[in-house]
């Protein structure tokens, strides 16, 4: 898809794209991919790739779970980024989650040894539960490494739109990172 062989990073559920045009723009030695399931948001985002003229960034509007399964080669990926999942609370809606059993091992078994996987939200008894499951299902993730809240320096100086809101109404957020393990 980008012609070259740079590093690929993912992004799942890139909402209106504000990391992946940061990213893109920070990392240009890298490609990203965002991925994104309501298609006026993949627009969107796209949109916003497309007025920074990056080379290094695309989006897809699409479910991620396909893509993974089928189309990201093992061991493949520098990074998947998971940032403010939908946290479906009802318990007959969790198989929605973005973040769940299944795609945890997808997103392990995708990324290179010393790969990372970014996991972001504001919903503690989600982001708890996701670190249990890594923690049983796939040890080769290694262990949570906390990730620092950065002060931001001007109005989109974060790393999503879900960020910067929950900056905004002093909601706290869960941070963490793993790295895979030979
Ligand atoms: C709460 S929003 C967060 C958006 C963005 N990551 C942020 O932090 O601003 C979650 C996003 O994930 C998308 N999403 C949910 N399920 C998805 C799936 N299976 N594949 C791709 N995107 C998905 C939703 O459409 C939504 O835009």
């Amino acid at each position: 898809m980008f012609g070259n062989t740079k590093p690929l990073e993912i992004e799942v559920g890139s909402g209106k794209g504000l990391f992946m045009s940061t990213a893109s723009a920070k990392n240009p030695q890298h490609n990203f991919l965002g991925i994104e399931i309501n298609s006026k948001c993949a627009e969107h985002a796209a949109g916003r790739l497309a007025r920074a003229e990056v080379s290094n960034a695309i989006m897809i509007s699409g479910d991620a779970e396909p893509l993974f399964k089928e189309r990201v080669p093992a061991e493949s990926l520098e990074a998947v980024h998971v940032y403010f999942p939908d946290p479906w609370w009802k318990k007959k809606q969790r198989k929605r989650r973005v973040l769940n059993e299944r795609s945890i091992l997808d997103f392990a078994k995708a990324l290179r040894v010393g790969g990372r996987l970014h996991v972001w939200t504001d919903v503690l008894d989600y982001f708890e539960e996701t670190v249990e499951i890594i923690a049983e299902i796939a040890p080769e993730l290694g262990v949570p490494i906390p990730e620092e809240e950065v002060e931001a320096q001007h109005d989109l100086d974060y790393r999503t739109h879900f960020e910067r809101r929950s900056r905004r109404h002093r909601i706290p957020v869960y941070r963490v990172r793993y790295e895979k393990r030979a």
